[in-house]
């Protein structure tokens, strides 16, 4: 039996990892604070499953999760650590209760995750996996996006903290870092304030153009957890070269470059 559980589930990549894993026959608990969504995805998948309603910001509610899951199940065995929210704006313009959610949700909602399911993967002393979804925009700034930037990046590096303090512990559970680039979803919905309109009108356009499904996106995903890996990079094209010129720019001591977002090549 592999169980797994998926945060966000209810939309996007975290739906296409519910019918991914489902189709692989693994049992699930999905959780989203869209319950209505929720249920919608867990009723189409044809395996066992629960939805357990749970806003990831709230430390209780994701023990909960965490009761229910070993409740249900008794193992976990894959943790997607997925759910996220995208607000855009000028960075000194966005108010701060739209900087707060972006913290709140994109790092407190990851290490409520953490801080549930960790102990008690390590405590089960079996082989398991959490997978932290940061971003290629972990990697990479953006203009107009600084609330997502700077929580991606955090991922990151809490990620890599908490693979140094597993390997240290010699625990058998690991740690993933899972960076998307364009994915066909809703993360690009919310409102954007007017001054933003034109750049998240190109976004949304670049990532329809170029973006994956979610389902092609799942089994690539899927793929580098069977491998073991750490490193979760399923469309390198889109971060390999881009870091590369941005680690080059800093070690070189070059300011950043203006960010012509019309030309779509982030330059
Ligand atoms: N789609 C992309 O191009 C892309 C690229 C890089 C990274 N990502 C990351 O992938 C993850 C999934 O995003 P997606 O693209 O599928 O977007 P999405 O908006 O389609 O799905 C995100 C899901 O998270 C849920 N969610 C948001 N806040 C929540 C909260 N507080 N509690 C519980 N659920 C909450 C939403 O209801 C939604 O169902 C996010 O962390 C996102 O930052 C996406």
């Amino acid at each position: 039996m592999t169980v797994v559980v998926i945060t966000g589930a209810a939309s996007g990549i975290g739906a296409g990892l519910a019918r991914h894993a489902a189709s692989l026959g693994m049992k699930l608990v999905l959780a989203d604070w869209d319950e209505i969504a929720l249920k919608v995805v867990a009723d189409s998948l044809s395996t066992e499953v629960i939805a357990v309603p749970t806003d990831v910001r709230d430390e209780a509610a994701v023990q909960s999760l965490a009761e229910a899951a070993y409740d249900r199940f008794g193992e976990v065995d894959i943790l997607f650590n997925n759910a996220g929210v995208l607000s855009s704006g000028l960075s000194w313009e966005i108010d701060a209760a739209t900087w707060q959610r972006s913290v709140d949700i994109n790092i407190g909602g990851v290490v409520n995750v953490m801080r549930s399911f960790v102990p008690r993967l390590i405590a089960a002393d079996r082989r398991a996996r959490i997978i932290n979804t940061s971003s290629v925009g972990g990697f990479l700034t953006s203009p107009y996006m600084a609330p997502y930037s700077a929580t991606k990046f955090a991922i990151v590096a809490i990620t890599e903290a908490m693979a140094g303090e597993l390997t240290a512990l010699g625990s058998k559970v690991q740690v993933s870092l899972l960076a998307p680039g364009p994915v066909k979803s809703a993360i690009m919905d919310e409102h954007a304030p007017t001054e933003t309109v034109e750049f998240m009108t190109v976004m949304r356009g670049m990532n329809d153009e170029h973006g994956m499904t979610p389902d092609e996106f799942a089994p690539l995903v899927f793929g580098s957890i069977e491998r073991g890996e750490y490193w979760i990079v399923p469309q390198p094209e889109i971060l390999d070269s881009a870091l590369q010129d941005r680690t080059d720019m800093i070690l070189e001591r070059r300011p950043p470059t203006s960010f012509d977002f019309t030309s779509g090549d982030g330059e």
